[in-house]
């Protein structure tokens, strides 16, 4: 078997249980299985170029590279660039995206420093995977200098509509940069679509076969991959002793009888102050669940130096506040917000103890939480997802709830509809979603992916 070299920005840590982010979850959960190296940054940020050297971890077969990055690139590319220019746009927010020339410059020094540093490591016959927005110009820098290895590339996140894309500046650098890549994998068929249109409208490619794209002198494949978790591994955790205790407590607790858990990172785009008006109009529609439902928002800081993330963390304890001021009372509180990290086994519990599953992000990639959410069931009594329809895994889980989280109103009833659903549509429900997520797990995920890489035609020498 041909080795995998991994690339992505953000590593998981693999001596903790708290990996954040769908990205260095799946991957954790697919490599584990695999073997191969895995480069990236270490998380730290260091004040001296002299300090940037590449730290080698072994875990079984799993090798870790990983490096930190300095404090002008973590502000120029991590943060200008990767995460306020980048990630609004593909998630159709240009009204929060930001662009200056010191983060894009940060973007290509930090691609370039990647690519140099990677590309001694790699053997003749790697396997090259790089990962999501941050590293979109990291194929094009491995080739100029040398390498031939098949290279793909895997966006974790939405791609938006052409219109929206050739907003912003150095567009057409940067996507031109994608087809040095041999495969473009994609969460969904809409972000595969938007893609191959921009292609063919703004780049001058042309569809040669189903999922093929010439465009200029090259060829790349653009096909769908849906990201999924290790559903034997979660299953277990919330099955385990500890969770079981875990639940047990939630409910000798007294209060809620009904618990309706969201589990996001901060982010703007999970849609978390439309969730809490929607909570609020469940009370105000149903006033029978006052005293008897809680919604347990469990909401990890990230990002926290854009601007935005410190605006959405002000908005959400605001409301949660109000809403808790509003109609709570000596013995209920409505909302209960954490704003700190968790470890998946105590997630995994919480999922399992709580009857309605609410993940409704304004746009999102693919969505992680609404897979383990259903995974974490018990399924003789499951608990009910509600899920936007804007999230990647709505493509896929048709038979949740789906929902416009733009509208209080709908979400409302939504929940009710969860909270009285009868067993044994519940039960239903739950083993068709289930059979999806099993379906389009983590392996299914690396290995069609590493398939149809292999599959790809060599890159023909210069
Ligand atoms: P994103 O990639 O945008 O963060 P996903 O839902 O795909 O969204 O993935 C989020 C991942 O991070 C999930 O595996 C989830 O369990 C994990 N996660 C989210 N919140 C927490 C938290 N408070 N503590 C630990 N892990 C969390
Ligand atoms: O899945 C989307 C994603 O942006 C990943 O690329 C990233 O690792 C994760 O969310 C968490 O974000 P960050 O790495 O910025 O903490």
């Amino acid at each position: 078997m041909k080795r995998l070299v991994v690339v992505s920005n953000r590593v998981a840590d693999p001596g903790c249980a708290q990996a954040l982010g769908g990205l260095a979850v799946c991957i954790l959960d697919a490599l584990r299985k695999r073997g191969g190296l895995w480069f990236g940054w270490n998380g730290e940020i260091v004040d001296d170029d002299a300090l940037l050297g590449t730290t080698r971890v072994k875990f079984d077969d799993l090798t870790f590279a990983t490096t930190p990055l300095t404090e002008r690139d973590y502000r120029d590319y991590y943060l200008g660039f990767a995460n306020a220019a980048l990630w609004p746009v593909h998630h159709y927010r240009l009204d929060l995206a930001r662009f200056t020339q010191e983060a894009i410059d940060g973007y290509r020094r930090v691609n370039d420093r990647f690519a140099e540093t990677l590309a001694p490591m790699l053997r003749a016959n790697d396997l090259v995977w790089a990962h999501d927005y941050h590293l979109i110009p990291l194929g094009a820098g491995l080739r100029a200098r040398g390498v031939r290895n098949r290279i793909g590339f895997f966006l974790h996140i939405p791609f938006p509509p052409p219109d929206v894309l050739v907003a912003m500046p150095e567009h057409e650098w940067l996507m031109s940069a994608l087809v040095d890549y041999d495969l473009v994998g994609f969460q969904t068929k809409t972000d595969q679509a938007n893609f191959c249109r921009f292609m063919c409208d703004f780049m001058g490619g042309e569809m040669i076969a189903p999922d093929v794209l010439r465009v200029g002198a090259r060829t790349v494949t653009a096909s769908v991959f849906p990201v999924g978790i290790d559903v034997d591994a979660f299953a277990a955790m919330a099955e385990s002793p500890s969770a079981t205790k875990r639940i047990q407590r939630l409910h000798r607790a007294g209060e809620p009888r009904i618990n309706v858990i969201g589990v996001d990172r901060l982010d703007y785009t999970k849609g978390l102050p439309d969730r809490l008006r929607s909570f609020k109009r469940l009370l105000e529609l149903y006033p029978q669940n006052c005293k008897a439902v809680t919604l347990m928002q469990i909401a990890p800081p990230t990002r926290e130096d854009v601007q935005a993330y410190a605006d959405i963390r002000h908005e959400l304890e605001a409301l949660s506040g109000e809403i808790n001021g509003q109609f709570g009372d000596f013995d209920w509180t409505p909302v209960r917000y954490l704003h700190r990290r968790v470890d998946r086994e105590t997630l995994a519990a919480l999922y399992r103890g709580s009857q309605v599953g609410l993940v409704t992000p304004l746009r999102d990639g693919m969505n992680l939480v609404a897979k383990e959410y259903v995974v974490a069931q018990d399924a003789d009594s499951p608990g009910v997802l509600v899920l936007s329809r804007f999230a990647g895994a709505a493509e896929d889980l048709q038979e949740a709830l789906i929902v416009n989280p733009y509208d209080a109103d709908e979400v409302a009833h939504a929940m009710q509809k969860a909270i009285v659903m009868p067993r044994d549509e519940r039960k239903e429900r739950h083993a068709a979603l289930l059979a999806r997520v099993r379906k389009h797990d983590a392996y299914h995920w690396m290995e069609g992916f590493l398939r149809a890489l292999a599959g790809c035609r060599i890159p023909l020498a210069a």
